[in-house]
């Protein structure tokens, strides 16, 4: 997806929930899906096969966790670090 933060966002989960990580980066309630990814072209919403969805997914442990927020993490949905590459830092400036 598109890179949305150039590092990661620490959120506490708990076991007891399923949340929805955004995967396309254009979400405005990052790092969870909003519905964002079914108007990628700005247009109307593409109901059959938008080209992202987002990652269901859920928690063992009720703890802070460090989820990716450029996107491009190898460890969906949690950060691996892949936010330090000098093309994620480059392309957000903040
Ligand atoms: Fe990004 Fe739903 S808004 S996957």
């Amino acid at each position: 997806g598109r890179i949305y933060d150039n590092k990661a966002f620490p959120i506490h989960l708990e076991p007891s929930k399923t949340y929805k990580w955004c995967t396309c980066g254009i979400s405005k309630s990052q790092p969870m899906c909003d519905g964002s990814h079914t108007r990628l072209d700005g247009t109307e919403p593409i109901k059959k096969r938008p080209l992202y969805r987002p990652l269901v997914f859920t928690v063992n442990k009720a703890e802070t966790y460090h989820l990716c927020n450029c996107k491009q993490t190898n460890n969906k949905p949690f950060c691996d670090g892949t936010h330090r590459n000098t093309e994620v830092q480059t392309a957000v400036s903040s």
